[in-house]
């Protein structure tokens, strides 16, 4: 079989590196890929990035599955456009994945489905806006609705930053916010404490598998402080999500979403990523959907996965019968059974001079180490020349381990660290203190 991942993030390439290890498959292609993806024998790029012409690539190559990894070319309609030619693709369509490209749709969608969430109202009016913040009072939450490369959520502590999110994400020719149909709007919500987790499940209608949970660090530095990132590092499995809390989960929020969406006459297929707040007294809330993997998650979750990842995804494919009709109907996916490395897996992204704010490209990475069972390197913003690398993005590596306790995989993890030099580098030496400490 010939596979392909739509992507060229450290995620990307955790995926292809799990799909190539199927004895079914032939080649796995990246699209476009980078310089990981680039110089394993295994994988192959494919430079194409515009949808259209990647369609014509895979229907003319003969490809069996894709699978996508970011947001961008799903809210592009990319699983329509490949489905519409008769090709398998793992994915939401373009108004299933709105419940990550919209805040508005998503915040609404939850109300309307009693999905547990934080307190909101929307807004495009920025006098009202602002007028809002003032009654409520800081802490408090500002999001713009469109995509926006990551930055589109601005924590308040005080009211004079809540306001001035409120100036830059209503400013209708915004550089950073990808605004959505009917211009520019803000979901101002309540601020929530305690523990936040990632929950991911492969989809298909109502059948849902759940992935093996995990967790990630926004912010750039040590102890949690500074900017937030994409993310900094990530482990699986995340303790603070016990057996309870993950029934829960199942109950209260995945299952809700997915009959939601069928209600609705938007059937969800592929990765849905529930952004889980979970408080002190075990109180759960959605921060947010993403209808992807994430990125780093996906790295360490990878690792630890066991079964055979092309007849996991090719079986989500699988059609199901998408009616209304809300009784249980049996889809392959639910038979599947996720077995799991019982060790924990842990990621530290190595990140490029500037990053997040202004990102240095170009710099020589040196003496990265060979991949071993229990340690690889993921690449994301690299390029290959030759037997080379350089930096080309803000996220550059992540350097991912397996150990027999957290402590044990965070140590090999930061030894492999050790070696690898770029100019610039920057990494947080503290990626899993908290399932360290058990909170
Ligand atoms: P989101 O993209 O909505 O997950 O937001 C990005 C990050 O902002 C989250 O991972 C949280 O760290 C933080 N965040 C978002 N919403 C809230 C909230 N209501 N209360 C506290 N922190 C939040
Ligand atoms: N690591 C968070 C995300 O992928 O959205």
């Amino acid at each position: 079989m010939k596979i392909l991942v739509i992507g060229s993030g450290g995620r990307e390439h955790a995926l292809a590196w799990k799909l190539a290890q199927s004895q079914k498959v032939q080649c796995v292609y990246v699209a476009p890929g980078n310089g990981g993806t680039a110089s394993d024998a295994r994988l192959q790029n494919i430079p194409i990035t515009d949808i259209h012409a990647l369609c014509d690539w895979a229907q003319t190559e003969g490809i069996a599955l894709s699978v996508v990894g970011p947001e961008g070319p799903l809210s592009q309609g990319v699983v329509d456009l490949f489905r519409s030619k008769g090709m398998r693709i793992v994915g939401p369509t373009k108004a299933a994945a709105q419940l990550e490209s919209s805040k508005a749709f998503s915040k609404a969608f939850m109300k309307r489905h009693q999905i547990p969430t934080a307190e909101f109202e929307t807004f495009s009016d920025p006098q009202l806006a602002h007028a809002y913040v003032d009654l409520k009072g800081a802490p408090i939450v500002i999001k713009a609705d469109g995509l926006a490369a990551g930055k589109g959520v601005v924590v308040a502590m005080d009211l004079t930053q809540a306001h001035e999110a409120i100036d830059w994400m209503l400013t209708p020719d915004s550089s950073v916010v990808v605004h959505n149909e009917g211009g520019a709007r803000v979901v101002i919500e309540e601020f929530l404490d305690g523990q936040e987790a990632s929950f991911m499940v492969l989809c298909n209608g109502l059948a849902a598998l759940p992935l093996a949970t995990s967790q990630d660090h926004k912010r750039l530095l040590d102890q949690d402080l500074g900017p937030n990132t994409g993310g900094m590092g990530a482990y699986s499995p995340a303790p603070i999500v016990t057996p309870g809390i993950h029934a829960k989960v199942m109950r209260e929020i995945i299952r809700p979403t997915l009959e939601g969406m069928m209600k609705e006459g938007v059937p969800f297929t592929g990765f849905l990523y529930a952004g889980l707040m979970i408080s002190n007294s075990g109180e759960v809330k959605t921060l947010e959907f993403n209808t992807r993997l994430g990125d780093p998650e996906t790295q360490p979750i990878m690792m630890r996965l066991k079964n055979d990842w092309v007849d996991v995804l090719m079986a989500s494919t699988e059609p199901s019968a998408h009616s209304q009709d809300l009784s249980r109907q049996v889809h392959p996916l639910e038979s599947i059974e996720l077995e799991w490395d019982r060790r924990v897996a842990l990621g530290v992204v190595l990140a490029a001079h500037g990053y997040p704010q202004s990102v240095r490209t170009g710099d020589a990475i040196e003496h990265l180490p060979k991949e071993a069972e229990d340690c690889m390197v993921f690449h994301a913003g690299t390029v290959s020349e030759g037997d080379h690398w350089k930096t080309s993005g803000g996220r550059v590596l992540c350097v991912s381990a397996l150990g027999g306790t957290i402590s044990l995989a965070q140590q090999l993890a930061y030894d492999a660290i050790k070696a690898i030099h770029f100019e610039g580098m920057q990494f947080r030496s503290d990626i899993g203190w908290r399932a360290k400490k058990g909170i």
